[in-house]
């Protein structure tokens, strides 16, 4: 069972990423698919806010993960590992660059966003939450939920 919610601005993503972020706890893996400029970034921002972390959640040029801390001070508990893997796309050896980036020694104690991670990070893991952000004609976002294993379709359903 998938959930799916209807997103017509940037502000409705970024909320969205805020509620997201109240279901998240470390260890968690969330997978972000779609097209260039679908929202994916916008979504983490929202679930960077949600989390009370420090540091502004952007697409980096050259950076392609980076970890954002909690901030206490906020009531931040977890660090969020931001990964956009776009540029790995182009690699000869993409999954030996992901394994570069030492996602497994964080991945436990943080809430891992990826961009563009499919096929290169499901085995982090043993479940994980997919999450697929489609861009109609008016700009409106769809954005499908996907429970992969673990508790996360329990959890979904306390979203709605
Ligand atoms: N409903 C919406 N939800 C999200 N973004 C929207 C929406 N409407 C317009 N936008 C715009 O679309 C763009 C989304 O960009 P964003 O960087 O989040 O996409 P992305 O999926 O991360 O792209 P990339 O694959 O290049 O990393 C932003 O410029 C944002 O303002
Ligand atoms: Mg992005």
């Amino acid at each position: 069972m998938s959930f799916v919610v209807k997103l017509p601005t940037v502000e409705d993503t970024q909320e969205f990423g805020r509620r997201l972020a109240g279901l998240l706890r470390a260890g968690d893996l969330v997978l972000l698919t779609g097209p260039l400029g679908a929202g994916k970034t916008a979504l983490t921002q929202g679930v960077g806010a949600g989390l009370h972390v420090l540091g502004d959640v952007t697409s980096p040029t050259f950076v392609i993960a980076r970890v954002h801390r909690p901030d206490p001070a906020r009531g931040g508990r977890v660090a969020l590992v931001h990964a956009d893997a776009y540029r790995l796309g182009a690699a000869s050896d993409p999954r030996a660059e992901i394994d570069d980036l030492d996602l497994d020694a964080s991945v436990d104690e943080s809430v891992t966003v990826v961009e563009w991670g499919e096929g290169l990070v499901e085995q982090l893991v043993d479940a994980h939450l997919r999450v697929r952000i489609d861009r109609r004609d008016d700009d409106t976002r769809i954005v499908e939920l996907d429970p992969v294993g673990g508790d996360w379709a329990r959890r979904l359903a306390e979203l709605s």
